[in-house]
């Protein structure tokens, strides 16, 4: 399914960090996450459906890189997307050769693989700069259905994309659904409220998806880590609590369907005649993980949703939710009709849209945080120390070149 638009369509509003008041949280506990308002850099990032990306250059921006997507011969290229003479976006251009993207303006032309720029229409063969300046160009992979691009801390290679996506997604046969669209708010005001077991119970009230599935509270809530991801565990308490004056709040009926086990098979439905056997090794600790650099997994019953905050800017990330179900043959036609009938509407469109509200209107920090918050610090913590050691591994990989 295709529902997307490049950065055209992209909300640009512009809001200042106010400064932390005295007594009122700031994120100096977490410097590396405060200081990533564009997004963490080092990672791949999902832009559009691959099926968006043909030989007319589209415009994006990540991690506040501006960056031109085309095709050649099926294969995706990134690129800076600004001419070197002029300024002009690479994405206005077209292609007058293969293999190349020329500028609208005076026509120079650059060379997809590398950047370097082959010819100067304007110029003729003798142009001496043909050959000596160029553009940046991004390492680009394809997966799910999508066109994926690194963005580099420095200079370094990047590590393999199977390597960041979900375990589960790599070497299982999968159908899915999705959507992709550019929304307002900061990238991490994204993964927090993803995450953010306080919100889904009172927030997502009024969701019709809370008919069919379950909404987690924040009870007794553990943070489990497991491998790169930490998930939230919630252990089965209900509670009614009179609020005087407010009224009478239960959240036990929500409580009925949420599977009270320390362990939830992808698959397992709880009844022991319809476990997926394609898949019930997977195991997960918790209904909802989350993992760098601002990937959230829900894993329902019979299909697992995904989540990835792309960073644009400090104001604006692109979402792009996806409903997987681990199947193969005609059940794949079965999920896809479920999808398009009900998953899209009521979970990507009515309950997903209410959390797009949400964070568009976030303004943290400052901020003072209540126990809920444990799922909202939990993964500070995790972006902390991930990155830090993703930083000392680039500082580590580049150090001999600095001295030589
Ligand atoms: Fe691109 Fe002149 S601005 S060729």
């Amino acid at each position: 399914t295709v529902e997307d638009s490049p950065d055209t369509a992209t909300p640009v509003r512009s809001r200042r960090r106010k400064p932390a008041e005295p007594g009122r949280q700031d994120w100096s506990s977490w410097p590396h996450y405060d200081g990533a308002a564009a997004g963490f850099r080092g990672y791949w990032y999902p832009v559009t459906w691959s099926s968006q990306v043909t030989g007319k250059p589209l415009p994006f921006t990540i991690c506040g890189e501006r960056i031109a997507l085309i095709r050649d011969n099926g294969t995706a290229y990134a690129l800076h997307n600004r001419c070197p003479h002029r300024g002009v976006p690479l994405s206005e251009g077209n292609q007058q050769f293969p293999g190349t993207v020329s500028c609208p303006y005076h026509g120079w032309t650059f060379d997809l693989p590398t950047g370097r720029l082959s010819a100067v229409i304007t110029d003729g063969p003798g142009c001496r700069l043909t050959g000596k300046l160029g553009v940046r160009t991004y390492p680009v992979e394809e997966r799910l259905g999508m066109v994926w691009v690194y963005i580099p801390i420095a200079d370094e290679e990047p590590h393999s994309i199977d390597s960041q996506l979900p375990e589960e997604l790599v070497s299982n046969a999968f159908v899915m659904g999705g959507r992709i669209e550019p929304r307002g708010g900061n990238w991490r005001f994204a993964c927090e409220n993803g995450f953010d077991e306080g919100h889904a119970k009172y927030l997502h009230r009024t969701a019709l998806w809370r008919l069919f599935k379950p909404m987690p509270t924040w009870n007794i809530t553990r943070i489990v880590p497991r491998g790169r991801w930490i998930f939230r565990v919630q252990d089965e308490v209900h509670w009614d609590a009179e609020f005087p004056g407010v009224g009478r709040w239960s959240n036990k009926r929500w409580w009925k369907m949420q599977p009270p086990k320390e362990t939830f098979n992808i698959g397992n439905t709880g009844k022991a005649d319809s476990v997926d056997p394609t898949i019930e090794a997977q195991d997960f600790p918790g209904f909802a993980s989350l993992s760098m650099p601002g990937v959230l997994r829900i894993a329902y019953p019979k299909f697992i949703h995904y989540e990835f905050y792309v960073p644009v800017d400090e104001d604006n990330h692109r979402y792009v939710g996806v409903m997987v179900n681990f199947t193969e043959g005609w059940e794949t036609l079965r999920f896809y009709a479920k999808y398009l009938g009900a998953i899209r509407w009521l979970f990507h469109g009515q309950f997903s849209g209410q959390d797009a509200w949400m964070v568009d209107v976030t303004d943290a920090p400052p901020e003072k945080l209540y126990r809920p918050d444990i799922s909202l610090t939990a993964w500070r913590n995790l972006s902390e120390e991930e990155y830090g050691k993703k930083l000392a591994a680039v500082d580590g990989a580049s150090a001999p070149e600095e001295k030589a």
